[in-house]
């Protein structure tokens, strides 16, 4: 049982206390517990809210289409007469609750958004169920064609956050609202549906049309967003004994092995926050056009196959996702402009979970990377992007970056220990709880300020929350670990040989650092030097050969061309794929016929969530 000294949110609210007007005892009341109005969502969660869905789903593989129903346990104020719910492109046949048929109306559709499902409740109903289909466009659904897996099966992934899964499931799409789960799906002989949830059939069970079922059950109250399902040729190799991945049977041995500190994150993890709470944690590696780097989906983190670069470097992904069992999916941003309490919180743990796995020096690099990274946000942004509430773009480095170097300058000045502390029990005291910036704030004055007004002036608290830019006491990470790579990018550009001896046994985040901060204009002599020494063409390494292309398709190194048409063929991760695209537009007639044949092949092979990035790109304005 969790209590509240004070309700945080009470204070953003327009509606009045609720507690009063609910009909019975604690239950309902804090069924309805206040929530501040979400602009990304049509739901009016403080009148009638969602408390379980129960999923009831066959995936059409023929038509790309889920079909089934959704059947919905509501709590209500006892003068509701309706509930709104989220619902984009959905395709509904019917709407009954449990007293019988009801009237139900769809808003008018917006791109974006999609339309409000507005459901007749009188008291008494308890439940909805509502027959629909998904549309083939669904936003957040990707049915793969045989070619484009491992495998050569068919295979189906979802991707909830932000504001994806109206466009599979009616429910209130906004995180303050949080639900139960259990679902029936069925899915084509021979494939495995798994979901963020625990997984009651792993074998599935005969059913209907020669398919197999699958049935889930999620019994800790999540965020809709984070309602996830993949369906596929699956495996799973155990990694300890409640950590684990799951693959395409040929990617799977690869993934066990490369994501084989599961259980030293969870330690660490544990250790600084305290219990994991979600049962199992697996990570499930996509074929390779998911479009992030990896997804917090609880108990089964979603990732790109691009992680598996065979040398654990890129695990620091891992480690984020992981971290979101904590920051996001334990605490979650009560609306997307809290997005940083989410990303902020989830990038500074990753960087403590990676100092404590694989040192300083490790750690450090990657901060220096991102320090860098936001500096030229910063720089090239309008101030008014740059702010951590309200970051605006959820790509955004803003919201990671600039986040996680709040928590670093709050550890910095009042102590580690202090600061793991504090966190600890902000974790436990708002577990399954949405939190709003402002929340937060009030929250660290009241636990660690504690009207210190020297200690209160040296953290410029409300600076970084609301201002742009970065607050004066923020400070560059410090590595020497570049040093030798600014000596090798010096001795280079004075028409020194690119030296292959250092490049060897540099790590990716020093072969990185050298990609960055080689200077943007390179004679095709000075690229034909670096690409031959280093085997940049060839790389295997995915940020590696992502930098090397950003630098040689902005020269025109026609080189290039070649393996940046294998390279954005064969993934479709959006943080390589758009800015790859918006670098080819960039450089003229060359680059922009080079772009358009290679969306012209690609296109077909990318998420909607990435289609639509790179449609922006190429043709702007329509
Ligand atoms: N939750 C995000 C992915 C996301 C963000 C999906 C916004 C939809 C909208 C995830 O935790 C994430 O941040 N992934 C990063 C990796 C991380 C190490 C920065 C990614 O995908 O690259
Ligand atoms: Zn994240």
């Amino acid at each position: 049982m969790i209590i509240r000294r004070r309700t945080l949110l009470a204070a953003t609210l327009a509606t009045p206390a609720l507690a009063a007007c609910a009909s019975t005892a604690a239950e309902s009341a804090d069924a309805l517990a206040p929530l501040p109005q979400d602009p990304d969502s049509y739901a009016r969660p403080n009148e009638a809210r969602v408390r379980h869905i129960s999923l009831d789903l066959t995936a059409d593989f023929e038509r790309k289409v889920f079909a089934g129903s959704a059947t919905l346990s509501i709590a209500a104020r006892p003068d509701a007469r309706e509930i709104v719910l989220d619902a984009h492109s959905l395709n509904i046949a019917s709407v009954r609750t449990n007293l019988g048929e009801t009237s139900w109306t769809l808003g008018e559709h917006q791109d974006r958004y999609g339309a409000p499902l507005t459901i007749a409740i009188a008291s008494g109903v308890e439940t909805i169920t509502i027959d629909y289909e998904s549309a083939p466009g669904a936003g957040s659904l990707q049915w793969l064609e045989p070619a484009q897996t491992a495998s050569g099966k068919q295979f189906l992934f979802s991707q909830g956050q932000a504001i994806l899964n109206r466009t599979w499931i009616p429910l209130q799409d906004t995180p303050g609202v949080r639900i139960t789960y259990d679902a029936r799906i069925v899915a084509p002989a021979g494939l495995t549906a798994v979901m963020s949830a625990e997984m009651l059939t792993p074998q599935g069970e005969p059913a209907e049309g020669g398919g197999r079922a699958f049935r889930f059950r999620m019994p800790q109250a999540i965020p809709g967003y984070l309602i996830a399902i993949a369906i596929g040729e699956l495996a799973h190799r155990d990694v300890g004994n409640r950590t684990g991945a799951w693959a395409e049977p040929s990617v799977v041995d690869a993934a066990a092995q490369e994501f084989d500190d599961m259980p030293r994150m969870m330690r660490v993890a544990e250790a600084l926050y305290g219990d994991y709470r979600w049962g199992r944690y697996d990570v499930l590696v996509l074929p390779p056009s998911f479009p992030y780097g990896g997804m917090e989906n609880p108990r089964l983190t979603f990732a790109t196959p691009t992680l598996l670069a065979g040398d654990k470097s890129l695990n620091n992904v891992i480690a984020h996702e992981l971290a979101h069992s904590w920051s996001g999916n334990l605490v979650t941003n009560a609306v997307w402009a809290d997005g940083w309490l989410n990303e902020g919180f989830t990038s500074y743990i990753e960087d403590r979970i990676c100092e404590e796995l694989y040192g300083v020096d490790y750690t450090m690099m990657a901060r220096a990377l991102a320090w860098a990274a936001i500096q030229a946000e910063i720089a090239k942004n309008t101030p008014d992007t740059t702010r951590l509430y309200a970051a605006g773009d959820t790509g955004s480095a803003v919201a990671y970056t600039k986040g996680a170097l709040f928590l670093h300058t709050v550890e910095r000045i009042i102590g580690r220990a202090r600061t793991d502390r504090f966190l600890r029990s902000y974790f436990d005291r708002y577990a399954f709880q949405p939190m709003t910036t402002a929340g937060f704030l009030e929250d660290f004055r009241d636990h660690v300020v504690r009207g210190d007004a020297d200690l209160e002036a040296r953290l410029l608290l409300d600076e970084w929350a609301y201002e742009p830019g970065l607050p004066a006491n923020a400070q560059e990470p410090q590595t020497d670990r570049f040093a030798e790579v600014e000596t090798e990018i010096g001795a280079f550009m004075a028409g020194g040989a690119a030296s292959a001896a250092p490049w060897e046994n540099w790590t990716t985040f020093e072969r990185q650092r050298y990609l960055q901060r080689l200077p943007r204009d390179l004679s095709a002599a000075q690229l034909d030097a670096v690409n031959t020494a280093f085997g940049l063409n060839e790389t295997g390494n995915a940020e590696v050969l992502f930098d090397w292309l950003q630098l040689a398709l902005a020269n025109g190194y026609e080189p290039a061309a070649a393996p940046a048409e294998r390279f954005l063929m064969s993934m479709g991760r959006g943080k390589f794929v758009a800015p790859l695209y918006r670098t080819m537009i960039g450089q003229g007639a060359w680059g922009q016929a080079l772009a358009r044949r290679i969306y012209a092949g690609a296109r077909a092979t990318y998420h909607p969530i990435v289609v639509r990035r790179v449609d922006a790109i190429l043709n702007p304005g329509e």
